[in-house]
């Protein structure tokens, strides 16, 4: 075995062979399964991008449809779930409701048969077709309301906004809100995908792998920084406030949320998508007067840490997009999550076949044969400013 020096974050160590995405960071580009995300922006659906992740391979005409039926079938959930969800506080974060309700999935669908083809594609359904119900049923829950049920007629998008606004959505808000979903579906080995293989790794069910995933896109280093993005854009106020913020930022060391990757050096290719998106959108329904201070803050950084490889990353434009679609703030990382669930269980999937327990080394900085002190004769360590 090759003894690797300590990487602080594991930048630039590989944790796994994988034929699910691709990123080349200094040109923007991003693949599934070898296909150009613009393409699939295009072209695809999110839930035909999810069996390309999961299986490998486009779906056939009948296998999607299957798939789509089969998904639409397994939409509800069980009563004693919705109970369940009615005793979260209603001051919980959407994202802790999420990863609680997920891996309650779990204790319901307790049968574990990792090397049944069925077994697999059941829990996909499963996850796929829950995790949005649930993220709609809180929503309303916490303010006291029944949720609202799944509509037959409805295709998963347009579902998925019509139980959260309680009324069907045009046309082209569903098909804006699925190719944002396709647009989140996978991204190689970010934090939330590892926390979900390092889960898998120990061969537990795929409901914990998909908890413990969702609890780690919840930080506002990962997933949670797209709904820190309006904050911020908020906080800004106006177009002409956009130079002295960001330079206090910088002056500060203070991370401006939305831009930087550890892989893109350049524009994330979602967010010129997500920009675009947001444009039609806009032209359609109404401006965002937060959208000029987003483009200003762009143009700022890009002028002021260009350089250093930091542009808008794919939570920039997204919450501009949402919000226009009537998705509150604190439910932008529950939709996050709701596409990724794609791309975790690709990766899941993928490392059944060639499970290994994940088991890094540490390089250990402490000291050694200290010894055991009675507890009375310990002293109190009081530092310069007096503080124990
Ligand atoms: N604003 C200002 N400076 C930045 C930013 C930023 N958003 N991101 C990186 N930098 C600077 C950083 O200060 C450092 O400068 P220096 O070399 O002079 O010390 C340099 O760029 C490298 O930064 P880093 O923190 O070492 O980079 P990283 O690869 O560890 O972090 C990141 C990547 C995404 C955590 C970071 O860019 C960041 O915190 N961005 C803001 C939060 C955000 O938008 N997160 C969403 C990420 S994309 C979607 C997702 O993964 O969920």
């Amino acid at each position: 075995m090759t003894v690797c020096e300590y990487s602080p974050g594991l930048e630039g160590i590989p944790a796994a062979q994988s034929s699910i995405s691709y990123v080349d960071g200094k040109n923007g580009i991003l693949e599934y399964r070898g296909i150009r995300i613009e393409e699939l922006a295009v072209k695809s659906t999110f839930l035909e991008t999810a069996y390309l992740l999961i299986w490998g391979k486009l779906p056939t005409q009948d296998e999607l449809s299957e798939f789509e039926t089969d998904i639409l079938y397994h939409r509800r959930i069980k009563y004693s779930i919705r109970d369940m969800m009615k005793c979260f506080p209603e001051t919980g974060h959407p994202m802790d409701a999420l990863q609680t309700s997920a891996a309650a999935l779990g204790l319901f669908y307790a049968r574990r048969a990792l090397d049944d083809p069925t077994y697999i594609r059941q829990a996909v359904v499963r996850l796929l077709a829950k995790i949005p119900t649930m993220v709609a049923a809180f929503k309303l829950m916490r303010k006291g309301n029944d949720p609202v049920q799944p509509n037959d007629d409805l295709g998963y998008s347009a579902n998925f906004l019509y139980m959260l606004t309680e009324r069907p959505p045009d046309p082209l808000a569903a098909r804006i809100f699925d190719v944002c979903l396709t647009l989140h579906a996978e991204h190689t080995i970010n934090a939330s995908t590892f926390s979900a293989m390092v889960t898998a790794s120990t061969l537990t069910d795929p409901y914990a792998v998909v908890a413990s995933a969702v609890g780690t896109l919840a930080g506002p280093l990962h997933g949670g920084a797209n709904e820190e993005v309006l904050v911020m854009l908020e906080e800004i106020g106006s177009k002409e406030n956009v130079l002295p913020y960001v330079e206090k930022c910088i002056a500060n060391k203070h991370k401006i949320m939305g831009f930087g990757h550890r892989v893109y050096k350049v524009k994330d290719p979602r967010a010129t998508i997500l920009q675009s998106l947001a444009q039609e959108l806009f032209a359609a329904t109404g401006y965002d007067d937060y959208y000029d201070i987003a483009v200003e803050l762009e143009n700022v950084i890009a002028e002021k840490l260009g350089s250093k490889g930091i542009y808008p990353n794919v939570d920039f434009y997204s919450g501009l997009v949402y919000r226009k679609l009537g998705i509150p703030n604190d439910l932008f990382t529950p939709v996050f999550a709701i596409a990724r669930v794609a791309g975790w269980l690709a990766h899941w999937k993928e490392q059944l076949a060639v499970n290994r327990i994940f088991r890094p080394t540490q390089v250990y900085q402490g000291e050694h044969n200290l010894p055991y002190i009675p507890i009375e004769a310990r002293v109190v360590a009081i530092d310069s400013n007096g503080n124990k």
